[in-house]
Order: C-alpha cells, then structure tokens, then sequence
C-alpha cells in the first residue's frame, strides 16, 4: 500500500467548502452521556484549524458508537437480547439514536476552538443541506453522526453522492475508522478530490515508517490476552521485524506449545499448532523470538491475588501467569535497548492491577529511554502507556485501535487507499 499521500496543503481550500471526515468516536459515560475523553477531538484539532485559518468552510462529519439505523433491525437485534418485542416502540429507537447524538462532540469542539460549531439536525438531510449551503469560509458545521444514515456502512453511493455534493474537496483525519470501507470514510473520495489530514499523515508517516521503511533493527513487541486476535500482525512482522517480543497473556499459549506447563494461565488450545509453526518459522527466518524466561503468577485473576514467581512453563496448578518476570524484563528491556525501530502492540501483563504492571511499566520505560524511533500501537497499549505516565515519551502513540492493527496486518485500508498518491 502507498503510505506517500497527498494532504491538505496540496490542495487549494480557501474558499472552497470542505468535507472532513474525523473520528469523533468518543468514550461517553453511560449514565450522562457526558465525553470521557476528548483525546479523539484535541487530535483533529491541527487540520481543523489549518483549514479554518486557510479559509475553508469545514463541514466535519464522524461516526459515534454503533447506533442501529433501521427501526426492524433495531427490534430485530433488541428481541436476540431477549427484549419482549412488545415493548420496542419506535420511541425507544429513537430515544437509543438521540444518545448517540454528535451534539455533545459539537459543543466540545466549539470551547477547544473558541468559536461556534454549527450542529445540523441530520447527515445529509434538509437542514444538513441547508446549513452546508449557507456556510461560510472561516466557519464549521457538524453532521450528525453519519452511522444514522443506514447506507454508511454499506458503503452506499447514494450516500457517498450526497455528502459529496455539499462539498468540493473531501479531507480524512478519521485514522480510527480507515479500516472502514464506508460511504464517509472511502465512498465519498469517488466523488470529490481527496486528501489527507495531519492526524492521517502522522499516523501514516509513523506506522508506515516503521513498516516499510524501519530503521533497524526492528524490534516488535506483542502483547495483550490472545494469540487469535493477533495471528494477522505475527504473520506480517515475521516477514519485516529483526526481533519478536512475545508477553501478555498469548504468551502462555506459546509456552504450552512448547510443552511448559501454563497451570490457569489463558490458553488458546486450538493454537497451539499455528504458536509452535511460528517459533520455527520465526527460526528458519533468522527473526528472534523472544518468549518470557520467567512469569509472576497470582492465585486468582484479582488485584489482591497471592503472588510469586516462577520459571516460563512452570506455573503450578491453581495459579495463573499475569505478567513477565524480573529476568524476562531484562532480556525484552536488552533486546529494546539496541533497537533502531520499536513497534508495541499489547501489554505484558495486567496493567490495570499494580501487582500485575511492573513488566509493562518496565517495558514502557525501557521504551522512554531508548533512541529508537518508538511506535505505541492504539487500544490497550496506548492506555498503558498513558496509564503509567509514558505518553509524551514515546515517538508517536497511534489514535487508531482496530486501524493500527489492520495496519500492522499489512492490510490495505480502505480510508487510505482512496486517498490521492502524492
Ligand atoms: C474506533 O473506535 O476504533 C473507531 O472509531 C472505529 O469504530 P468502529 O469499530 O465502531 O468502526
């Protein structure tokens, strides 16, 4: 896949009205609905304003959440749950539609901008159409959250048409949702010129970087609870990375593979076939594999379980692995310090449990004071880092969970590809 695209700044966008799809997909609190965390919104804030100091009149757009656009399959899905259908009215749909409402992302936006942020009522509606027509250069509006419109995630061109002919260029900045071929995130570039925004072009520059062009050695580090959720990643960085980093808790998967003895530790026992072909691959391809020496087990998955250490594939009975141990951390945190490149997706252990962090912390430091250009995938890994106060540390932290993973996939993403070649 070409990472080299073009961006706003090769496009003419003064006085011309700009369509730009973000990733507003915000953390909410279920209660208040209130925004948890507006990091998704402070990110696209550079494009935002490059694009309103430049003179463009910002139509932004986003999805948030997985709202049901159809009322049938509302019900539908609501009776699987075990919801008496009587009791789903029309009412009750919309009442679910209106909390996933983009008004709140507006008002957020509008105090970090400083100025107003126009809402419309709908995507590509009456008064969508009417408030993008009367909208000037310098100011912004925001569509309602695209995933009511039931072709967005068909990819209908019928919608993609729509939101198109408010607009003359089309900007992404949404790298959350590049993996979505959808009508907002790639059906839309069909219609209009398309390119980049900073938030696109730093992710790309960081994980493309580290995937096409790695300064080496390119030391990966993968973690996180389950060897099927990362088969795609292993089978790419084995082709590209120097060094593997096996934690988390995939980790006990390979050791049973191996035949170590993993106790209540997670087990994926249908991949023990495909961990032991990795081992050798990884082997026969000269990558070094780095698996735990030795692990910090708990009595119970609990933040106040008994703990000790033991040796990789001798976790006894009754107790689980829940984190790499002390010599682990010394041969991970070697391997990191000679890297030239280090990508990290998914924690060593139970962060989230302080008895349980200190391999993730460790790693997290090492990552702080190594040289190496330090590529921290989204999801998990971004919250640890964050958790443990490493963010500013590290080269680039990607805003993407599902995306940077598809990316480290070696995946075509629909939301780059349809952006024009620089
Ligand atoms: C994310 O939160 O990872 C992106 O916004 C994509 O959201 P989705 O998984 O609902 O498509």
């Amino acid at each position: 896949m070409n990472y080299n695209k073009k961006t706003v700044k090769d496009v003419e966008v003064s006085g011309k009205k700009v369509l730009l799809r973000c990733d507003f997909n915000v953390p909410q609190d279920k209660e208040t609905g209130a925004i948890t965390s507006d990091k998704r919104i402070v990110a696209a804030l550079p494009t935002i304003q490059y694009l309103l100091e430049h003179n463009a009149a910002v139509i932004a757009c986003s999805h948030l959440g997985k709202p049901e656009a159809s009322f049938e399959k509302w019900v539908k899905k609501q009776t699987e749950k075990g919801k008496d259908p009587a009791s789903l009215t029309e009412e009750k749909w919309k009442k679910s539609l209106a909390k996933l409402s983009l008004a709140p992302v507006a008002k957020r936006l509008g105090e970090l901008l400083g100025k107003e942020v126009i809402m419309a009522a709908d995507v590509v509606g009456e008064d969508a159409k009417a408030k993008a027509a009367a909208l000037k250069p310098g100011e912004i509006l925001l569509l309602e959250n695209t995933r009511f419109e039931k072709g967005e995630t068909k990819n209908d061109p019928e919608l993609a048409k729509a939101m198109a002919s408010m607009a003359e260029v089309y900007v992404s900045d949404a790298f959350g949702a590049v993996h979505r071929a959808h009508a907002s995130t790639a059906g839309v570039a069909d219609y209009l010129p398309a390119v980049s925004g900073f938030l696109i072009q730093k992710e790309l520059d960081f994980l493309g970087g580290a995937i096409a062009n790695p300064k080496r050695p390119l030391v990966a580090i993968l973690g996180g609870a389950k060897v099927s959720s990362k088969i795609g990643v292993i089978n790419n960085l084995l082709e590209i990375a120097d060094t593997i980093i096996i934690g988390g808790g995939m980790s006990y998967t390979f050791s049973a593979a191996q035949g170590g003895k993993v106790g209540d530790s997670l087990l994926e026992a249908d991949w023990l076939d495909y961990s032991k072909d990795m081992i050798a691959k990884a082997e026969a391809k000269g990558v070094k594999f780095l698996l735990p020496l030795d692990t910090v087990c708990g009595d119970k998955f609990a933040p106040d379980a008994q703990t000790k250490v033991v040796k990789a594939g001798e976790i006894p009975d009754g107790w689980q692995g829940l984190d790499i141990g002390p010599e682990t951390v010394k041969l991970y945190c070697d391997a990191v310090a000679g890297a030239g490149t280090v990508i990290w997706n998914g924690p060593m252990g139970v962060f989230e449990f302080p008895a349980f962090a200190k391999g993730t912390e460790a790693m997290a430091e090492a990552l702080s004071k190594t040289s190496a250009i330090t590529v921290i995938g989204g999801g998990d890994s971004a919250a640890a880092v964050e958790q443990l106060g490493y963010a500013d540390k590290m080269s680039h932290i990607s805003t993407g969970g599902g995306a940077s993973l598809e990316f480290l996939e070696g995946k075509e993403l629909p939301g780059v590809a349809c952006l024009l070649d620089a």
